[in-house]
């Protein structure tokens, strides 16, 4: 057996240095639970729920976090692991508010709990992750109940002073994947965690609301939320996840071309998220990729030119408005020169169109001054 082989679940794989045991399992199909670890950020085995059982060691070890090594023997879903996960996952399940129906069911109640649960009008008393909550996922296949502990108290109240994001700290499991969105991915460094043991909590700026703190609203934290804790308040409460398609799209904001889906219920999009694994953003968005798509629903969005005329505006057909800005160039050309026009073309246009306003100017109006909005 050469020098990089580890064996789980009874394969035998090859590895390459540095990979942690949870990389090699994904890399050859064998699937191992988790909830904190988050793409492209260091593991920190918070949640212990990728536990493993390897020959030779005293305890379970988290796969997120453990290197694999040469001759290394893996199992990772032996009854001491089934029975380690089922458990964090009740202690999990009690850490807060989580009022999924996750909860104190019989194992062959999940289809009509979940039907219940979709008939509720307005949803207004359930998580609003539900139906795409990691650790609701979690419990129902592991078919865990919470019932052997008591739910603890809401430590912290709810925070909404902001236009876009919800803070519901009842059903944060302190996984941290906001905190490394914030900080390992956007490195805006906003968020971190605060106070200690049962008290602990994600804070802003030291515990402000994140309105008043560093936080620029970018939504990273609530993309990398598995659970509930971190609320969309522009979908809140506006559809339920199988009720929507996804439909890829580069975002229209600036050149930069970032990846998208748009989250479309009923022909209305409800929600922006990025496209993980796809160039040039890998999954982030800034805060007018991810909030800013409403204004193509607004009453006000221009859809005809619009010639001023000495009592106001009126709409005009594309040909009538070209010829009128065609005739005026000229006239200011040939009057006092072609540097007494200049263009500025939109940062959100494509570099094809970018490139042939230069060329226009340029070459056909025979002016350099030539621009576009992007750093204004
Ligand atoms: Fe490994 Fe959370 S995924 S500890």
């Amino acid at each position: 057996m050469g020098g990089n082989r580890i064996f789980i679940d009874g394969r035998e794989l090859a590895f390459r240095s540095g990979q942690t045991i949870l990389e090699v399992a994904e890399e050859n199909n064998i699937h191992i639970p988790t909830l904190c670890v988050l793409k492209g950020a260091t593991p920190t085995g918070a949640c212990r729920m990728c536990l493993v059982e390897v020959e030779g060691a005293r305890t379970l070890v988290a796969s997120c976090a453990t290197p694999a090594s040469a001759k290394m023997v893996v199992k990772t879903s032996s009854p001491r692991v089934v029975s380690a996960r089922r458990l964090n996952l009740e202690l999990l399940l009690s850490s807060g508010h989580h009022n999924c129906l996750a909860q104190d069911l019989d194992s062959d109640s999940w289809t009509d709990a979940q039907l219940e649960a979709m008939s509720v009008r307005g949803h207004q008393d359930l998580c609003p992750a539900y139906g795409e909550c990691r650790l609701q996922d979690l419990a129902i296949q592991y078919q865990v109940r919470s019932s052997r502990f008591q739910p603890s108290e809401p430590k912290h109240p709810v925070e909404d002073v902001n236009p876009l994001i919800a803070r519901d700290f009842s059903r944060c499991i302190l996984c941290g994947r906001c905190v490394q969105a914030c900080n390992e991915v956007q490195v805006n460094r906003a968020i971190s965690f605060g106070y200690r043991g049962a008290e602990t909590k994600v804070t802003a700026t030291g515990d402000r609301p994140l309105i008043r703190s560093d936080c620029v609203f970018c939504g990273e934290c609530v993309q990398a939320c598995p659970v509930g804790a971190l609320i969309d308040k522009k979908s809140l409460n506006s559809y339920r996840p199988w009720e929507t398609r996804k439909i890829r799209t580069t975002c229209p904001y600036c050149g930069v071309g970032c990846q998208q889906w748009l989250h479309v219920r009923n022909g209305r999009i409800v929600k922006v998220t990025g496209v993980e694994d796809a160039e040039p953003n890998r999954g982030r968005l800034c805060v007018k990729g991810r909030y800013g798509y409403d204004f193509i629903y607004s009453e006000e969005r221009l859809k005809t030119p619009l010639i001023r005329e000495s009592t106001g505006f009126r709409e005009a057909s594309w040909d009538e408005t070209l010829d009128l800005v065609a005739g005026k160039l000229k006239e200011t050309i040939s009057t006092y020169g072609p540097d007494a026009i200049a263009g500025v073309s939109c940062a959100r246009s494509i570099n094809e169109d970018s490139y042939n306003m230069q060329k226009l100017f340029r070459a056909a109006l025979g002016t350099n001054n030539i621009d576009h909005c992007a750093r204004t």
